[in-house]
């Protein structure tokens, strides 16, 4: 509400930008829930695509309502074949990041409803369009960054065994998918899937409240992602690690380095605006990790880095007196690696878990009689008034 006084809070660490129904945190407790249910509980037992039901409409789905979910999204996999086109213009070496986030924005130009954008109609399309295309686009961008042929959807695959063979599949050859790595990933993008007024999510909802559609809004939704702080941070971690391994494997050496704050080094994958005692994402990934690992018989030194770099710094004044701990990025990138995607893709695996929530949060933001343009205010530091100076008197 408006009071008349403006509050200088940078970051917006203090301000309340929305009321909200869908996700609950507790930082000190270190508690998730999506619409009441707890993170552990939906990780064990339920689906990405039940979990975005559940996101969108605020209830589990019966078994009905859950087989015409899954049935629409299946049914809008494929793009237009102009949309396919579009990979080509972009440089090959491109990451898929911008290139997510240009096509998502391209999407309006495909499905220009002649209905205002927030009927109803307009939205429930919107929202099943951008769950069924974004996996594609993202495998699109996948195999074009790779010179490699695009894979047509095969609806009769799960979303998430369809993504995995539109990325490592090929046109007409038989994919024998891997039950265990559909599984964690599966089980991966429920962890991202929402985590309130974060900064992509806030983004979402700003851009909306200018009345911009769902595709443009998911599209800005994305580009802040994209950013090292917030979706890149996964990347980040694993080039931390290679970096760690390729000067020899000193963990203690690394830690010094990121406790001299001249450096400008972090430890990527720890802290949290929110947990201060410790991210209830990352204590299921960790076990992920190790039973990914274990069932694939892989062995990567990178993790065994990982859990070193994670045992020094929960034992160190430094990281305890800033309440640091191991955010979902510390373990996610040593997963998405052990799948086989490259460093480049993982953020892109972030974007398609955290769409459900970013739909519905910009649903739930145009729905509600409250809702106002965001527009936040500022404390000028400039100059007081002064007079224009003609270029030959400077
Ligand atoms: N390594 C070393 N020092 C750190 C780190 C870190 N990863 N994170 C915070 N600090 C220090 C920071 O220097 C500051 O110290 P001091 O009080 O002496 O100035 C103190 O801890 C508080 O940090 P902050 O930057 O004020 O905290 P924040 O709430 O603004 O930032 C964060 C949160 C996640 C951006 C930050 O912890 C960070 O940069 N972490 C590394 C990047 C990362 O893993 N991001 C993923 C976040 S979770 C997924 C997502 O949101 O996408």
């Amino acid at each position: 509400k408006e009071t008349g006084t403006v509050t200088y809070d940078p970051g917006f660490v203090n301000t309340a930008s929305t009321r909200s129904a869908i996700t609950y945190i507790d930082g000190d407790a270190g508690i998730l829930r999506y619409r009441g249910y707890p993170i552990e509980q939906l990780a064990e037992k339920s689906s990405y695509v039940e979990v975005a039901y559940l996101l969108l409409h605020g209830e589990l789905p019966t078994a009905e309502q859950l087989a015409t979910f899954e049935g629409r999204v299946s049914r809008h996999t494929l793009l237009h074949e102009d949309l396919r086109h579009f990979f080509n213009a972009f440089p090959s070496d491109a990451h898929p990041m911008p290139v997510l986030s240009s096509a998502v924005a391209a999407l309006s130009t495909f499905y220009q409803d002649t209905k205002e954008p927030f009927h109803e109609d307009v939205v429930d399309q919107a929202t099943v369009r951008l769950i069924a295309k974004l996996p594609t686009i993202a495998a699109y961008a996948f195999r074009k960054s790779q010179g490699l042929p695009t894979v047509f959807p095969d609806n009769s695959l799960t979303l998430v065994e369809n993504f995995l063979r539109m990325s490592f599949g090929f046109p007409s050859e038989p994919y024998e998918l891997n039950p265990i790595a559909a599984k964690a990933l599966d089980q991966l993008l429920i962890l991202h899937a929402d985590h309130e007024q974060n900064c992509s999510t806030s983004t979402v909802r700003l851009v909306g409240s200018a009345h911009t559609n769902l595709f443009a809004s998911i599209s800005a939704g994305i580009s802040a992602l994209a950013g090292p702080l917030h979706g890149g941070a996964n990347s980040a971690v694993l080039e931390m690690l290679e970096g760690i391994k390729a000067e020899g494997g000193d963990v203690a050496r690394f830690m010094e380095k990121v406790k001299n704050k001249e450096s400008g080094v972090r430890l990527m994958g720890f802290g949290h605006r929110v947990y201060k005692n410790y991210d209830p994402r990352a204590t299921i990934i960790k076990k992920t990790a190790h039973e990914l690992f274990e069932k694939m018989e892989i062995h990567d030194e990178l993790l065994d880095l990982a859990l070193e770099l994670e045992e020094i710094a929960l034992g160190d004044d430094y990281f305890v007196e800033r309440k640091l701990y191991p955010n979902v990025d510390f373990y996610t990138g040593l997963i998405y690696k052990a799948l086989g995607f490259p460093t480049k893709m993982f953020t892109v695996l972030f974007a398609i878990g955290r769409l459900p929530g970013w739909i519905a949060q910009w649903r739930e933001m145009i729905n509600d009689p409250e809702t106002k343009i965001g527009r936040p205010r500022q404390i000028y530091t400039g100059s007081g008034e002064r007079d224009y100076v003609t270029v030959e008197q400077r």
